[in-house]
């Protein structure tokens, strides 16, 4: 490939990962497997690596990370990142709004509110346009420079684009992991038996100064911003900022508003006390600045803050009631977590009966004691928190909490691995909420996904011993499942062909199924790919296995324990037996010819001939894209019956091209 080619093939494949990676994280939307998008980036990769002066900044590989620091920089920041003065009320504001008025004169001023995101501040330096550091707070004066992991930010442009930009100016906001990518990585950490993370502000924090950033790519950050620095921005207050961010692409929540005076203040407050919630991340608070940027400049800072702006916090709701007992859940894994049973109140207009309390260590540093009046709180996680204990009402003869020795459901004796908080019940096949808890972890959708099966009946199967492994399922018979509570023809009929369907999950997802320790949906990805075949991944030494992509010693260990039990081995066995996948099916779509390329495709309709997924792979393999939505840079609509209106008249209005099943035949 010569230079004008690499140029013109780089091109098009920047297109297309944009175009899905826009799909995936703006609309949520998939068009192409993992696999395919791996390779679109792959093949990427390797052209810039040839050709090094044909790489953009913005290029989507600067997005995958993949780079180890060992450790990180340390930046002096260019202007002293402050924090905010703050306050729990009403009163303190009013304060502050006067002392505002004192600091202005007679001056008119007006505030800019926004929500405090809680997130971690981070300070990103642009040069010609150009993303050249990310630096964290540190102590303000200086931090570190996590610009590889900054850069696997979505939302983070790597480019400005536009007019007049500015040589040099920073931005700084908030990163965070919303509460939807926070909750999916604590369930995937579930999954696989690692401990889940407590909250998504420290969870953020870590993420951001991780060394591999193409572990921090995968968690997925998100990002707020909220100040623009720089000399000769030509801005004259921070509404015009906030305007210009939003101009040159930025993510700037748009729960921004003025307000002419503190009173329109109070009302925002008050209105986002309740909203907030609905967001995307948690806040705690509100920040009010003066708008005007000269205003700004004439009120200067304190030591530690600025004085035209302040932060108010909500209270978080936090309560006391009694300790009555401190019970034990078993998971899947075995690990063992406390939970705290109270006496039933009211928290943020639900009952509260129950907090999690981690681990052990969590109990002792409460110094928790049965009987205790303690003080808990709803953050924004879901599950309460017990924050401290009311000494005052202590009873003097209480004695702190003796941790359990012995699991509660089997009555086997605990274990503690070296390094970890938890506490483990070592009865893998004696411990019934292991046993069921391994069955409900194959059958999950993203596992085998045998949808007509739950947690209730498998409860069943295991106390009339019909189920004791996910082999056994596939032993069911309808005289087995007749005899369940509940369970008629046609349920029994739908959960027979609910387990037969799953013997199409392909290896990845029985491999993922099986449920081994450190083994989730992406590494089991990865060992499949990898190693092709059961037998191959079962065989694998130590060292082979480490050969393998994301596998570190951690998951090789606990790969070469999970194959050496025998028990193990039988299972797979008979799972092979009941037909289930243990070899990789590569469905590469083969290439047919090159009519069709770059050219971008829609289907809609109902086709004579061909299913859609059909016409997708023949556009595919002739070398065309298959898009989502009707947009101007869209070359053919693909028209089937039943097409709907809308889309025929968007597609006309842009001057898209319509064509039939027929006309589609003969491009090819
Ligand atoms: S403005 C000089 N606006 O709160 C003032 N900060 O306690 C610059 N924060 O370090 C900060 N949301 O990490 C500002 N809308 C917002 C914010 C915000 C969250 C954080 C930020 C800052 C801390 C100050």
């Amino acid at each position: 490939m010569n230079t004008a080619e690499a140029k013109k093939e780089i091109a098009r494949l920047t297109e297309v990962i944009n175009h899905h990676n826009d799909l995936y994280y703006q609309k949520h939307k998939t068009e192409i497997s993992d696999y395919e998008f791996d390779q679109l980036l792959e093949k990427l990769t390797q052209l810039e690596t040839q050709f090094p002066e044909l790489r953009e900044p913005d290029s989507p590989t600067q997005r995958v990370g993949g780079t180890i620091t060992k450790s990180f920089n340390t930046v002096v920041h260019k202007y002293p990142m402050l924090s905010l003065g703050n306050t729990y009320s009403e009163e303190e504001l009013i304060d502050f709004d006067k002392r505002v008025a004192k600091g202005l004169g007679s001056e008119a001023y007006e505030y800019f509110c926004e929500l405090k995101f809680d997130g971690v501040s981070i300070s990103l330096i642009y040069e010609n346009g150009i993303l050249v550091k990310g630096v964290t707070r540190g102590d303000g004066v200086r931090g570190d420079e996590v610009t590889t992991n900054v850069k696997t930010i979505r939302n983070i442009p790597l480019k400005i684009k536009g007019k007049n930009i500015p040589e040099q100016f920073e931005v700084r906001g908030e990163v965070f992991l919303s509460r939807t990518v926070f909750k999916q990585l604590n369930k995937e950490r579930e999954d696989i038996g690692e401990e889940t993370y407590a909250n998504a502000r420290n969870t953020a924090s870590g993420t951001l100064k991780m060394q591999n950033s193409g572990e921090v790519a995968r968690r997925k950050l998100d990002c707020y911003v909220y100040y623009l620095l720089g000399d000769n921005l030509d801005v004259e207050s921070h509404a015009e900022s906030v305007a210009k961010l939003e101009a040159w692409g930025f993510n700037v929540s748009d729960t921004y508003t003025k307000a002419k005076n503190i009173q329109e203040v109070l009302k925002y407050i008050q209105r986002w006390e309740g909203k907030r919630e609905s967001l995307p991340l948690e806040t705690d608070g509100v920040v009010l600045k003066v708008n005007s940027l000269l205003q700004q400049r004439k009120l200067g800072f304190t030591a530690k803050s600025p004085r035209w702006a302040i932060a108010y916090k909500y209270k978080a709701e936090s309560l006391s009631t009694q300790l009555k007992s401190v019970t034990y859940q078993v998971g899947r894994t075995g690990a063992i977590t406390p939970v705290a049973e109270l006496a039933p109140i009211l928290l943020s207009g639900t009952t509260v009966k129950r907090a999690s309390l981690h681990n052990a260590n969590e109990i002792a540093r409460l110094d928790l004691r049965i009987g205790d009046y303690v003080f808990v709180e709803k953050g924004g996680e879901i599950i309460p928190k017990v924050t401290a204990v009311d000494l005052a009402k202590r009873d003097k003869k209480s004695k702190p909490i003796k941790y359990i020795t012995d699991c509660p459901e089997c009555g086997t004796e605990l274990i503690r691995h070296e390094g970890e908080a938890a506490h483990y019940c070592p009865n893998e096949d004696g411990c019934p909420p292991q046993i069921k808890g391994r069955i409900e972890h194959f059958i999950q959708r993203k596992a085998m996904d045998i949808d007509s099966m739950g947690e209730k009946t498998i409860n069943q199967l295991y106390n009339l011993n019909m189920v004791k492994s996910p082999a056994d399922l596939y032993d069911l018979t309808k005289d087995d499942l007749a005899k369940l509570e509940g369970f008629k023809d046609l349920s029994i009929k739908n959960l027979l062909a609910g387990i037969e369907k799953s013997k199409e999950a392909p290896f990845e997802a029985v491999l993922f199924a099986l449920g081994i320790r450190y083994v989730g949906k992406t590494v089991a990805e990865k060992l499949a790919r990898h190693f092709k075949t059961m037998d191959a991944l079962q065989n694998a030494s130590y060292e082979q296995l480490l050969e393998a992509p994301e596998v570190g010693e951690k998951i090789a260990q606990s790969l070469v324990h999970f194959f050496s039990d025998k028990g193990h081995r039988k299972e797979i066995e008979r799972l092979t037996k009941a037909g289930l996948n243990f070899t990789v099916v590569e469905k590469e779509t083969k290439k047919l010819g090159n009519s069709l390329d770059n050219k971008s495709f829609v289907i809609s309709g109902v086709f004579e001939k061909y299913g859609r997924d059909e016409l997708k792979d023949l556009i595919i393999a002739h070398g065309g894209r298959v898009l989502s939505g009707v947009s101007g840079q869209l070359d053919y609509l693909l028209a089937g019956d039943n097409m709907g209106p809308a889309k025929r008249q968007k597609a006309e209005k842009l001057g898209v091209t319509i064509i039939s099943e027929q006309e589609f035949e003969q491009m090819f």
